[in-house]
């Protein structure tokens, strides 16, 4: 299911990314709610999706209330007809994609070895497998038009290795290589493909508190980064960023 809003004129000094469409891939909470909020914040036109959909229309009345245009579509990022649908009834309201944060994404920890396969195959297919079918289509109108953003929600621990966290941290180190990868396929195209590495972010992630909640990365921090991409200058490429807390917790 689907909704559009149109609202009001969005201030001169927002306009930043006016006339951008944004795709979030899990926006409907967390990191992927306040990246969106980002996004619309600086004038672009915002998609999100999810799948819990009492969720993902709070997100979508939120984003409406920034002034920008919001497509939200109740889509499950793992499957191929989903995402084939979402991307193409996002385009057919807001227009062209011009920013797709690939976000959407699930934790879990416990040894590698007492896990099972449709938990490897739950995590892997969220987190890394989406993010190739999200982009991938995504990635043809990004082409004609010479021009698009992709930016993959990885994670420190995409870089590290550590006790229980052998299926997470695969799918993680994975999308790093995979955002490589799409980098040097696309960036004669003029389409940069970036990821974003968080450090352990407030959100219902890990479905515990921070032990010391002043001094934890929140999401507005990971928005940040992804802000720091999408306005960069034309012919710079900030290809990674790591995003850790000031202060250890
Ligand atoms: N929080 C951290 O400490 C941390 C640190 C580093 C990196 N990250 C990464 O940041 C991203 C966002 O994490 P978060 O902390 O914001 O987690 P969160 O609060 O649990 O939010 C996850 C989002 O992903 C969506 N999602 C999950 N599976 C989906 C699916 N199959 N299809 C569509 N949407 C799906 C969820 O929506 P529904 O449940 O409605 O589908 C939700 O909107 C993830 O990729 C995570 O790995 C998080």
């Amino acid at each position: 299911m689907a909704g559009i809003s149109t609202a009001n004129a969005v201030s001169p000094k927002q306009k930043l990314l006016s006339g951008g469409v944004a795709l979030v891939t899990g926006a409907s909470r967390g990191i992927g709610r306040a990246i969106a909020q980002r996004l619309a914040s600086l004038g672009a036109s915002v998609a999100i999706c999810g799948r819990d959909r009492a969720a993902l229309a709070n997100s979508a009345e939120a984003l409406g209330n920034t002034g920008v245009r919001v497509f939200s579509a109740i889509a499950d990022v793992t499957l191929s007809a989903d995402v084939t649908s979402l991307v193409a009834e996002a385009e057919a309201a807001l227009g062209p994609i011009t920013i797709l944060v690939n976000n959407a994404g699930i934790g879990l920890f416990g040894p590698a070895h007492e896990k099972t396969e449709e938990e490897w195959d739950r995590v892997h297919n969220t987190n890394l497998k989406s993010v190739f079918l999200v982009s991938r289509a995504v990635v043809p109108s990004m082409i004609r038009r010479g021009a698009g953003d992709i930016i993959n929600i990885s994670s420190l621990a995409g870089k590290n290795t550590f006790a229980n966290g052998g299926i997470y941290c695969a799918s993680k180190w994975g999308v790093i290589g995979l955002s490589g990868c799409m980098a040097e396929d696309l960036r004669d195209h003029g389409i940069r493909v970036s990821v974003i590495c968080p450090g352990s972010t407030a959100t219902e992630f890990s479905g515990r508190a921070p032990k010391d909640p002043s001094r934890a990365l929140g999401p507005e921090d990971v928005a940040h980064a992804v802000e720091t991409i999408v306005t960069q200058g034309p012919r710079s490429f900030i290809s990674e960023i790591h995003v850790r807390p000031l202060r250890k917790p």
